[in-house]
């Protein structure tokens, strides 16, 4: 699949977006310094797949978060602000993830991947 550019601008702090790449679904989310906070104030000891939020993101944009949206257990896409880390919640089987896309609870083995990016600009990202 060839290489999507992604328009920043129009999404707002604490919003997500979707669209898809390769057949996949990405989700895009501008985070609010809370959400980014709380992301970095988990220990690592307490992930099941132990990623900084720093590995996640890029330094200098650390309120975009970049991740495949469907769920690393069986596939389903999870609900977006949902679960009690702010991040998304899988109605299949209960998987919660934090506002890094981290697997905090439940069946999924794996943090949501972060897929190939760069910023073209300030205000755009280049998905593939
Ligand atoms: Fe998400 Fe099973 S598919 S928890």
């Amino acid at each position: 699949g060839a290489p999507i550019e992604v328009d920043l601008a129009p999404i707002a702090e604490g919003q997500i977006v979707k669209m898809f790449w390769r057949g996949k679904l990405i989700f895009v989310r501008n985070r609010t310094p809370a959400e980014i906070e709380a992301a970095r104030a988990v220990p690592l000891d307490d992930l099941k797949d132990p990623e900084a939020d720093q590995a996640r993101v890029m330094e200098g944009r650390e309120n975009w978060l970049v991740i495949y949206g469907n769920c690393t257990h069986l596939g389903c896409v999870p609900l977006d602000f949902q679960g009690q880390y702010g991040g998304w919640f899988c109605p299949c089987h209960g998987s919660v993830f934090d506002t890094s896309g981290r697997i905090r609870q439940g069946p999924a083995p794996i943090n949501l991947p972060v897929p190939p990016y760069r910023f073209a600009t300030d205000t755009s990202i280049v998905i593939g």
